[in-house]
């Protein structure tokens, strides 16, 4: 299986996040880092905790990040998660506690100590990854590729442009450009179109075991998507499609395109400028003086192929 650790601030679809990785086969979820963006870092840590336990791996660690972005106050989107981050589910309060030690020194840890190069899934802020790389930067040389849930090529969603990610600390997320390993922005062009059917999210819901019914009723949370059938509320996969992307990446299709993060104050703040003109007259573009980091920028998904592969995931009797 693929090492993977995942930096989230769960939140719904973070959880339905954690949930796929913890049933895949084929992903090997080593830890998870929690970081303020959804609610505050101790209720995501709080979050993160019971749905380990509820998907029934209680045993990966959870480690405390950053409570607030590189250079701005902390805000939180408790409009869009609910007073708890989480959709107000009245889900039970975790046995356990977080790891001993801080997001960066587990994800430092973890990252060397893996025997294969490990991939990293921000599903959040990039307050965690940025410090990571600032502070231990040996660690590029144990990561496959950073696989992130952020930005957008067309319209955004904390604002008219940007994304809320991005948004919340633009700072942090042009740090990870900038950290000079494979990454792929699964922005919200690709996230918003995966789309969970009512019918399928009700059979969820209706499982008797505690995973695959959680998985349905944060489905059912997720109220913005559109609903293809109509009945039943669809849910969007959200983050989970970044997951998704980790363990079949042919369900994305993507292009390798100069991103841009825009630090500027006003209303372009936390856009991702992706540069698509076409490049066949290198020289009839105009780069500028600045340097541009290459991404894979994901452009397409295959619905079909990530809601049967995310509901043939969870829907597995034993996890492992
Ligand atoms: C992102 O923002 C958060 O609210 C979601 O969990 C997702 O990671 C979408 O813009
Ligand atoms: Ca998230």
């Amino acid at each position: 299986p693929i090492p993977v650790i995942i930096d989230c601030d769960t939140g719904v679809d973070d959880a339905l996040a954690l949930l796929f990785a913890v049933r895949h086969p084929g992903l090997d979820l080593r830890a998870v880092t929690c970081v303020a963006g959804n609610t505050d870092v101790d209720g995501v840590v709080h979050n993160t905790l019971t749905v380990l336990e509820q998907a029934g791996a209680p045993d990966i660690p959870v480690a405390r990040g950053a409570e607030r972005p590189l250079i701005e106050p902390a805000r939180s989107a408790r409009h869009v998660h609910g007073v708890d981050g989480m959709g107000d589910l009245g889900l039970p309060a975790p046995r356990r506690g977080r790891a001993a030690v801080d997001a960066v020194t587990l994800l430092y840890r973890e990252i060397l100590a893996s025997p294969t190069p490990v991939t990293l899934i921000p599903t959040a802020p990039l307050t965690n990854i940025a410090l990571l790389l600032r502070t231990h930067p040996e660690v590029t040389r144990n990561i496959e590729r950073i696989v992130f849930m952020g930005g957008a090529v067309a319209t955004g969603n904390a604002t008219p442009v940007a994304e809320f990610n991005v948004w919340h600390d633009p700072e942090a997320a042009a740090i990870l450009l900038g950290a000079g390993v494979p990454i792929t922005m699964y922005g919200l062009d690709v996230f918003t179109r995966v789309v969970v059917p009512g019918a399928d999210v009700r059979r969820l819901r209706a499982s008797k075991e505690p995973g695959t019914r959680l998985a349905g009723e944060l489905l059912a949370h997720r109220p913005s998507a559109p609903d293809p059938d109509g009945d039943d509320p669809a849910g969007g996969l959200g983050d989970a499609g970044a997951v998704c992307a980790v363990a079949d990446p042919a369900g994305i299709g993507t292009r390798l395109l100069p991103v841009e993060v825009s630090l500027a104050p006003g209303p372009t703040r936390g856009q991702t400028i992706v540069d698509r003109r076409a490049r066949h007259g290198e020289s009839e573009i105009h780069h500028g003086a600045r340097e541009q980091a290459l991404v894979d920028v994901a452009l397409e998904v295959d619905v079909d192929r990530y809601v049967k592969l995310y509901l043939e995931t969870v829907e597995r009797r034993h996890a492992t």
